[in-house]
């Protein structure tokens, strides 16, 4: 079952900024892209590098390692390195605390 789990104030995720945390020992990275919230597995598909600090440009953020680029919104992979998608997970906002949803 999912359930929402508190991770970090709201106000402290610049846009065009993502920040990794850990939570039910899942690797999540949340960015906030063109002033909107998402949350994504912070593992690259290609070779596992950490995707926290990779740029992000509309709802896109770019591997720092090979420059894969994700789709923020649904995970999906563009160019050949990889075809597998980021798992994504829903991410909201409660009385100023980003949750996601586990
Ligand atoms: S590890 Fe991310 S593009 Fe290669």
């Amino acid at each position: 079952m999912t359930a929402f789990q508190p991770a970090f104030p709201d106000a402290e995720l610049d846009d065009n900024q993502s920040r990794a945390i850990t939570l039910d020992g899942q690797r999540i990275l949340i960015c906030r892209a063109g002033g909107t919230l998402y949350a994504v597995e912070n593992r690259c598909t290609h070779q596992e590098a950490e995707l926290e600090g990779g740029r992000i440009r509309g709802c896109f953020i770019s591997c720092p390692l090979h420059g894969v680029r994700f789709d923020l919104r649904d995970g999906s992979p563009m160019g050949q390195l990889t075809r597998v998608s980021l798992p994504t997970y829903e991410v909201r906002v409660m009385e100023g605390t980003i949750e996601v949803a586990i």
